[in-house]
């Protein structure tokens, strides 16, 4: 079975009570579970990760070819001023999808310039959780032109 890594960067770990108004009511966990069971209702395994260290998401992206096969990541602030991360995304040969709950394009100006997405196959935003699912079907549809 194809397996998806789901990565959330910094202060993810706080949805569900961190600016509702912008992130929503759900939390981390509820967004892991609903990734799990789609990847399930398509026959993905996914597996969910969470740091708010930027050398953490570095090692998880580093050691994720070696037991996954798509990677799904909301680098959250650091999608913004991580070279480091967008090096790391860079230097392994599976595919990455960017996602954000937010539209980061209607937002401040600095949000609107991501320096990771170029590395990316592409970028979803603006969907709340279900730009998760969105990110799990986007990474299937890359796999099934592999
Ligand atoms: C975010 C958008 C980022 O600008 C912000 O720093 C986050 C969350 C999103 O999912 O909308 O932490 O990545």
């Amino acid at each position: 079975m194809p397996r998806i890594l789901i990565i959330h960067g910094p202060n993810l770990n706080l949805l569900g009570t961190r600016e509702r108004a912008v992130y929503g009511d759900a939390t981390m966990e509820t967004v892991n579970s609903s990734c799990i069971s789609h990847g399930k209702s398509i026959g993905y395994e996914v597996d969910t990760f969470q740091s708010n260290s930027e050398g953490d998401i570095i090692d998880a992206i580093h050691k994720a070819p070696s037991g996954f096969d798509g990677v799904v990541i909301n680098p959250g602030a650091y999608t913004h001023t991580s070279v480091a991360i967008r090096d790391a995304i860079a230097a392994v040969d599976i595919p990455f999808v960017e996602v954000h709950l937010s539209n980061i394009h209607s937002r401040e100006e600095f949000r609107r310039l991501s320096v990771t997405a170029p590395v990316c196959v592409g970028q979803i935003c603006g969907f709340g959780p279900a730009s998760y699912i969105l990110g799990i079907e986007a990474i299937k549809s890359v796999l099934g032109k592999k």
